[in-house]
């Protein structure tokens, strides 16, 4: 069916048909996280939908793992996240399932944040491209993606009641830009509402940020739903352009619910305030029908929310389906998925020390050291886990390449939280990696033993991790457990140390001057022991640079007073304002311990001189770029943007542009960057976007503070 024809559809559904399509509803099936009922009357069938956005969540089976998001934007190779959305649509799809609950653009404000291993970056600029991306992806292969959580969602304390106190300046030029890219350039087809506030109004409510912006100025076209249990209110959120509401059910009728402890009455459960209130459900339902027949919503307002859905779902091709039937197609597990996963993981390492100690030599003997080592980090805790078929391990990459390898634990596993804990029943979908290993086993640990296996190896190399979730953010950021003792320890007695970091986001290194190299993998999903064999032999090239800055402590960044995290009084002020991130360090002129944009290649490169050309409004700049180095590897040339007389504070630089670029040793090759008249704009509350006549620095470099060339550019 074509949207032209939803018009007369939606005219035909009474008001009851209507208002089922507004709320969710239990899933006969129990495949899906969310579930639209059909309206079989008409022919029209269910929405499915299934958790991302590293992979898919599939209720009850399997997926594949891809690396978390952060890992993806780690590559700075937009062309991955594309490849990705559209193989975990093609598994959504293999799965029945129609609406993929991804990806998340959040920008990554606090670095404490649980969540940031699903978002993308510090950088707007960096996220809008992997958001556009993956979002054209997932919908190449007919998946409705989601653009979550719309907006300020940057923490998990406290995310249900917190507002956040952020100027139009701050939330136009940091936090819209992602979403604005995923509605602009990618045609979204559905938007997911924060739990959060913004300026004090719940973000299912927010009238301004919903309807004004996203819908009228943005020209989105898809539908807005709630997350879940996200709804505050019946004709507030009807009238402020909330389309859908999620999941629509009191938890005690969802299906998972079936699947609680016999003797657990699910609606007797006391949800832990990092949890909603999720008794609740239904506001879209019966209170929205008494407003309407109560003249307190009009039924042109509900009849647009109808037709939004039906016209997406139009667009994707699913009001064609047999609403008796789901539509199947897809792929699961295929060998280019699983390569892709590979790909994505080693794209993403990012090389952030190296002295002369990597790639490792084919005959060294090598001691892998590491309280979960023996299992694969596939990624955070929360809605976005997912069970893989396969996955390898650090211990299984390494013994598979390395002559020699011995592993030691040396201190206790570290837990891995998740926020289905809290729930007391069996809604994770895969056991905690943590749990395969055996925690009790205390002759397993032995720090005097990972000592010994580091003093006997040419060199040692540690696995440490974090342990982050959605709804919890991490207290300090320390390594969890006795990990930086472990460093320590087997780093004093090798000859030489590899630190491997499996991080959702920066922690503090204080032993980094006393190793000789640190490589930061991320949740490197299920490919993850190949991934790094690969890596640490050379057999490819770490690919990555950091989206985001990696401060030396917890109070080198902008969000270190308690008004600005966690917040007072379930309010939290963005005082910094643009100043996010690097943009924070640049005004400081703080030193941070690794910079935005920085990786080491095991090639090394030579940039020549920069031109710049001009065409209309767009400024082309071209640098030659040659590999000087003995091996091949990937270069992320990136290009910030300097103003030198800005009217009004600005950041210093703003990455507005990048490319990569192979080369082998001795090749060179010219890189261009296009930048649009958009790159050196800023935005004024009462002017709106202003670009006015004045010179502006070029910043080409590889990293935010290495910067290899500058060329001026004036702009009328
Ligand atoms: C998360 C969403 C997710 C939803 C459904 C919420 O807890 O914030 O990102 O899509 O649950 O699982």
């Amino acid at each position: 069916m074509t949207q032209k024809r939803v018009p007369s559809l939606v005219a035909s559904l009474s008001l009851d048909e209507k208002l089922r399509l507004l709320h969710g509803a239990t899933n006969p099936d129990g495949s899906s996280v969310g579930y639209v009922p059909p309206v079989p009357r008409v022919g029209v069938p269910a929405l499915r939908m299934v958790d991302g956005p590293m992979g898919i969540r599939a209720i009850g089976g399997s997926a594949t793992a891809f690396p978390a998001s952060v890992a993806l934007a780690a590559s700075w190779n937009p062309r991955l996240a594309r490849e990705q959305g559209a193989s975990m649509a093609r598994e959504a799809r293999a799965h029945g399932q129609n609406v993929l609950l991804g990806p998340g653009m959040n920008i990554i404000r606090v670095p404490h944040c649980g969540r940031n291993f699903e978002y993308y970056s510090e950088d707007p600029y960096l996220s809008a491209r992997f958001a556009a991306a993956s979002v054209d992806g997932i919908q190449s292969e007919d998946v409705i993606a989601t653009a979550k959580h719309y907006v300020a969602n940057n923490q998990e304390t406290n995310r249900y009641r917190v507002s956040a106190a952020v100027t139009e300046r701050a939330l136009r030029e940091i936090y819209l830009p992602a979403f604005r890219a995923a509605v602009e350039e990618a045609d979204v087809g559905a938007v997911m509402t924060a739990y959060n506030r913004v300026n004090g109004t719940h973000m299912s409510d927010h009238r301004t940020l919903l309807r004004d912006m996203l819908k009228d100025e943005f020209g989105f076209d898809g539908f807005v739903m709630s997350d879940w249990w996200g709804t505050e209110s019946s004709v507030g959120a009807a009238r402020a352009g909330l389309d859908v509401e999620m999941p629509g059910i009191p938890f005690e009728e969802r299906v998972l619910a079936e699947r609680l402890p016999e003797e657990v009455d699910p609606s007797t459960i006391d949800f832990p305030d990092t949890l909603p209130d999720m008794h609740e459900g239904g506001l879209f339902g019966e209170p929205l029908r008494e407003a309407v027949e109560a003249g307190a919503v009009d039924e042109a307002v509900i009849d647009e929310k109808v037709r939004r859905i039906l016209e997406t779902m139009a667009r994707f091709e699913l009001l064609d389906t047999d609403p008796d039937e789901e539509r199947r197609g897809g792929e699961l597990d295929t060998p280019e998925h699983r390569q892709l996963a590979r790909r994505i993981a080693i794209e993403g390492t990012v090389l952030l020390k190296n002295e002369g100690v990597l790639p490792l030599d084919e005959t060294a003997a090598i001691a892998i050291v590491g309280p979960n080592a023996d299992a694969t980090k596939l990624g955070g805790g929360g809605s976005s886990e997912v069970t893989p078929f396969r996955r390898t391990t650090p211990v299984d990459g390494l013994r598979e390449r390395a002559t020699e390898c011995r592993f030691e634990r040396g201190v206790p596993p570290i837990t891995e939280s998740s926020l289905f804990d809290a729930f007391g029943t069996e809604d994770r979908v895969d056991e905690s990696p943590a749990d395969t290993v055996d925690t009790a086993d205390a002759d397993d640990v032995s720090l005097d033993a990972a000592v010994e296996a580091a003093d006997g190896a040419d060199c040692v190399v540690v696995v440490v991790q974090d342990d982050t979730t959605e709804s919890e953010d991490r207290d300090d950021l320390r390594l969890p457990g006795q990990q930086d003792e472990l460093v320590r320890a087997v780093a004093d007695a090798a000859e030489r140390s590899v630190v491997v970091l499996r991080t959702g986001g920066p922690v503090e290194l204080p032993w980094i001057d006393d190793v000789d190299a640190v490589l930061e993998t991320w949740y490197a999903g299920q490919a993850e022991g190949e991934a790094l064999a690969a890596v640490l032999y050379g057999d490819a090239d770490p690919g990555g640079r950091l989206p985001f800055t990696f401060g030396r402590r917890a109070d080198d960044y902008p969000t270190t007073a308690p008004e600005r995290f966690p917040g007072t009084n379930d309010g939290v002020d963005y005082a910094e304002g643009v100043f996010v991130g690097y943009r924070y360090f640049d005004r400081e002129d703080a030193a941070p311990l690794f910079p935005f944009g920085h990786g080491h290649s095991y090639a090394s490169f030579e940039y020549g001189e920069s031109a710049v050309e001009r065409d209309g409004d767009e400024v082309t700049v071209t640098v030659p770029v040659r590999n000087v180095g003995t091996r091949p590897g990937k270069e992320v040339v990136q290009v910030y943007v300097h103003d030198e007389d800005p009217p009004v504070p600005r950041p210093p630089r703003e990455l507005k542009g990048f490319e990569t670029v192979r080369l082998d040793p001795e090749e060179r090759r010219r890189v261009s960057v296009t930048l649009d008249r958009d790159a050196f704009a800023y935005y004024d509350e009462d002017e709106g976007w202003v670009v006015s006549e004045r010179r502006f620095t070029l910043l080409v470099g590889r990293s935010a503070r290495e910067i290899r060339d500058r060329v001026s550019v004036t702009i009328e």
